[in-house]
């Protein structure tokens, strides 16, 4: 952290800023006055975006506010799917491409057109009500990125049931307890997906988890890698034989503007995940009109590639909806970046002619780490902008991305927002802000957000304080799954009436906005989001342990690191295999992503004298550093010995 606002500091010393050539601010979507438009009546303008869905019933008012709840176009009636598929085939869209499918194995390609997707969304909401879902009940949804998931999830909310992704890399363990939170009834997976070259073991994991979920009474699995399953007979149901059956039309029902479209569960600062709820009008309006703006969308030209998983919100709301409520084209990849060779992202960008590539600065970071001349050796002309989201992007990222990537000549969107605020919250405007290499600037029109100190107060400007929003915006969440009270503790009671959104950040001396990240226990790696508070659970649940401390430290890559610290029970001979084995442990109770990088067992942990893990200066540890202020602790030497044994640890790598 220290480094990259060193670099910071360094550019922005220099002056350096990015402004949009002059071609691409008079064909630019945004404009100027926008801003002056959205803050002089939010709602208005917002009411305005909200127009531009397709109603069954117009809605009357835009915000009701009684806080901490929001509800947006309350009376309006609509449904999600034909916002993102019927009234486009129905004004004639029908052949536009939808998604450019590229599988992980090389040739392995579909195209998919918005009349393909409705027949397919049609078919599977029909397959979903025979198999007894109504509106309301929830559905987990466990698939790779195949055209499928996409197709799973619009059914979903065409028959008004409330999907749950559930990401591909997360264990049977975690599936399962995200399956019993929502009471999901109904499971869509597939045999496997393709990752690294290998296909992994999707329905095994359901099969898993739901041994400790009773209530699941089918299961529907797409065939994609065409291994062996095991099948229970009854419960389990290939997807081509119950949905490839079905009648390809489908009436849709309007929903309440408020009716729940998704649940997505993320980590907080305990060690149970959130199940973030998102509602279906003021999501589709935000999503949408983010889209639009943002990434500057011409919805008849440009392809979009939006490299995240579905199993998380960017896929959620930028593969998905903004995308298809736009009547956009999209590429979806179902692999790894290095599938096939290190060039494989820029093969996909000149075959497809991307001209909109978003994705987070962790890849970023590995794409520059394997050298130039990747993309050098493809022809990237078409890329027109590039976006950034997940983590704070780091100068040096940033520039290679736009010089390397871009040709110095796409401006790039560093875009702020989480899972709870359903889409883009603080981020430039292209055609109109001058960008900073790793600001993420101003807040989106019609949000207003400050940096401000614990009693609420703004900072002034250069100082670092908690970001905040001060007034709700349509993709905010409406709650925390089964938990209104959580909903109310973590998120509106840090600040007093204001929405904490756990970052830190900072104001320059132009008034933008810099996000510094976390400021609470939640780690960042790889652009996934993790509780300290999950892994430590994790590793206590082993056998040999007695405690942990798990800290995020400063990772060049993956911006940061899972780092623990571990002392075992009395009784326990540490072996050497221990370590090792703690880290498979908790790949399975999380999944591979909630690995430690590194795992130091340690005799004891520093402690307050109120017996407090002082997380503090084991980061301080983990990240090589002179260790802080001790004097609080019951015994220094507990962690200067902590810091002697990770110094001769790492060096023995
Ligand atoms: C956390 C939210 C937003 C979709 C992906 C992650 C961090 C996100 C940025 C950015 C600095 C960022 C924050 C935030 N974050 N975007 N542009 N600059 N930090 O969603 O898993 O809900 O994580 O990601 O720390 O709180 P998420």
């Amino acid at each position: 952290m220290s480094e990259h606002v060193e670099e910071i500091e360094a550019l922005l010393h220099e002056g350096r800023r990015f402004f949009p050539s002059p071609d691409f601010v008079a064909q630019a979507n945004a404009t100027k006055s926008i801003y002056e438009i959205a803050d002089a009546d939010p709602e208005a303008f917002w009411a305005e975006q909200a127009r531009g869905l397709t109603w069954e019933h117009p809605f009357s008012t835009a915000l009701n506010w009684t806080p901490p709840n929001a509800t947006w176009f309350e009376d309006g009636l609509l449904n999600a799917s034909v916002n993102c598929l019927d009234r486009h085939v129905a004004a004639g869209l029908g052949d536009r491409v939808a998604y450019f499918w590229v599988g992980e194995p090389e040739g392995d390609q579909r195209r998919i057109t918005y009349a393909d997707l409705l027949a397919m969304v049609s078919q599977a909401a029909n397959a979903l009500t025979e198999l007894g879902v109504k509106a309301g009940d929830r559905v987990a949804i466990y698939l790779p990125m195949i055209p499928e998931a996409v197709a799973a999830m619009l059914a979903c909310a065409r028959i008004g049931a409330p999907h749950s992704v559930i990401f591909g890399g997360f264990s049977a363990d975690a599936l399962a307890n995200r399956i019993l939170d929502a009471d999901c009834r109904v499971v869509i997976t597939a045999d496997g997906g393709f990752r690294r070259g290998a296909p992994s073991a999707l329905k095994d994991n359901v099969d898993a988890a739901l041994a400790s979920c009773p209530d699941v009474h089918a299961v529907l699995v797409v065939r994609r890698t065409e291994q062996a399953v095991t099948w229970v007979e009854g419960r389990d149901h290939w997807w081509h034989n119950v949905v490839e059956r079905q009648a390809m039309t489908h009436t849709p029902e309007a929903f309440p503007a408020e009716h729940p479209l998704y649940v997505m569960y993320t980590s907080g600062t305990t060690a149970k995940p959130k199940g973030i709820l998102h509602t279906t009008a003021g999501y589709l309006t935000h999503v949408s009109t983010t889209h639009r703006m943002v990434f500057d969308l011409k919805a008849d030209r440009d392809v979009v590639w939006t490299a995240a998983d579905i199993g998380w919100v960017t896929g959620h709301s930028y593969i998905v909806y903004g995308p298809l409520c736009n009547g956009a084209t999209s590429v979806l990849y179902e692999g790894v970046p290095d599938a096939g060779g290190k060039d494989r992202w820029w093969r996909i960008v000149e075959e497809f002619g991307v001209t909109i590539l978003y994705t987070a600065p962790t890849t970023i970071r590995t794409l520059m780490k394997w050298g130039d001349g990747f993309p050098d050796s493809h022809d990237l002309s078409s890329l027109r902008l590039l976006g950034s989201v997940g983590e704070p992007i780091n100068p040096e990222a940033w520039m290679w991305y736009r010089s390397v990537i871009g040709g110095n000549n796409c401006p790039i969107v560093d875009t702020w927002w989480q899972t709870e605020t359903g889409g883009i919250m603080v981020t430039p405007l292209p055609g109109v802000t001058a960008t900073k290499p790793g600001a993420a600037m101003r807040a989106f029109p019609g949000i207003s957000v400050d940096v401000v100190d614990h009693e609420g107060n703004s900072v002034p400007d250069g100082e670092g304080g908690f970001l905040v929003v001060n007034r709700p915006w349509p993709g905010m969440t409406r709650g925390i799954w089964g938990d209104p009270e959580r909903f109310i503790e973590t998120y509106w009671s840090q600040v007093p009436g204001r929405y904490f959104a756990g970052d830190g950040a900072k104001r320059d001396e132009d008034g933008d906005l810099w996000v510094l990240g976390r400021i609470d226990d939640v780690m960042n790696v790889s652009g996934h989001r993790l509780s300290t508070a999950e892994v430590e659970h994790a590793l206590v649940a082993h056998h040999a342990v007695a405690e942990a401390a798990v800290v995020g430290a400063a990772d060049a890559t993956t911006g940061q690191a899972i780092v623990a610290f571990v002392t075992v029970k009395a009784n326990v001979v540490v072996a050497e295999t221990l370590v090792e084995e703690l880290r498979a442990h908790v790949g399975q109770l999380i999944g591979p992503i909630a690995k430690p990088k590194t795992i130091l067992i340690t005799p004891e942990l520093p402690k307050t004298r109120s017996g407090k893990i002082m997380r503090r200066l084991l980061r301080d540890v983990a990240e090589h550093r002179a260790l802080g202020d001790t004097t609080t602790l019951l015994d220094p030497a507990v962690v200067e010995m902590i810091d002697e044994l990770m110094r001769s640890s790492s060096s023995d790598d």
